[in-house]
């Protein structure tokens, strides 16, 4: 059995990821999105079954495919589809993981026919969206919560704030500043920063790897 717990160090502990971008309708055919792939989420996923949890991967658009066949996933569009989503899960499960592109604007109203080119100029007026991660970290009670920071300047204060503002017990701080990292890559460039702050920067590595190291963290706090 000791065998057993140390392949499946994750067995019987629950997970909610989120991964993916959102896609906000403008009108029936187009929509505000971003390049977020969903590999980030689906590494994490697959990872977090392959050591034994039972997973719930809130994904938004994707062409990914979850390889562990134990995970269930919940294919959403919206961020508000998103957030409605996390919150039937969140409640149940004892550890967060938000790697989703959340749009953080969206139309304020969707038009119901397609919008006709007409004049030279054109906007569209836009409110925010939900934050899902602050809402998570509003609602926790035990959850270990862990959310991503995507900065391109004052990196290391701002993800504090982030950590701060949302709950969060553990940030993964994002740096776009390397070229092999990010949205549409199959690097990443992480800094972990957890709630005392402290700092502990990685190597450019593949998404599965940082995947590996970010499920290190949750076994590491469940031992
Ligand atoms: N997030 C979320 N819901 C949103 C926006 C963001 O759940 N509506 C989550 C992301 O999944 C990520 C974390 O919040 O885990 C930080 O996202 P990020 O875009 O870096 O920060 P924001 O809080 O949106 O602030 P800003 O974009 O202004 O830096
Ligand atoms: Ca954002």
């Amino acid at each position: 059995e000791a065998d057993l717990e140390s392949k499946l160090p994750l067995k019987g502990k629950k997970i909610l990821i989120t991964a993916g971008p959102t896609y906000e309708a403008i009108d029936p055919v187009r929509f505000i999105g971003n390049h977020s792939s969903g590999k980030m989420g689906f590494d994490i996923a697959n990872a977090a079954a392959d050591l034994g949890a039972s997973v719930v991967l809130v994904s938004g658009p994707t062409h990914f495919k979850a390889k562990n066949t134990s995970i269930k996933v919940v294919s959403v569009v919206s961020a508000q589809e998103m957030y409605d989503a996390c919150h039937l899960y969140f409640d149940d499960v004892d550890v967060a993981v938000a790697a989703a592109a959340v749009a953080d604007y969206k139309p304020k109203v969707v038009a119901s026919q397609k919008i006709k080119k007409a004049a030279d100029e054109f906007s569209i007026e836009l409110e925010k969206t939900k934050d899902i991660l602050l809402s998570l970290g509003n609602t926790k009670k035990n959850q270990y919560l862990i959310g991503f920071a995507l900065e391109t300047e004052n990196e290391i204060e701002n993800a504090k704030l982030k950590i701060q503002k949302k709950n969060l017990d553990l940030i993964v701080l994002n740096s776009l500043q390397d070229e092999g990292a990010g949205f549409k890559k199959e690097t990443n460039k992480i800094t972990f920063i957890d709630k005392n702050f402290k700092i502990e920067p990685m190597e450019l590595k593949s998404k599965e790897l940082v995947a590996a190291d970010i499920l290190n963290k949750v076994i590491s706090h469940f031992s």
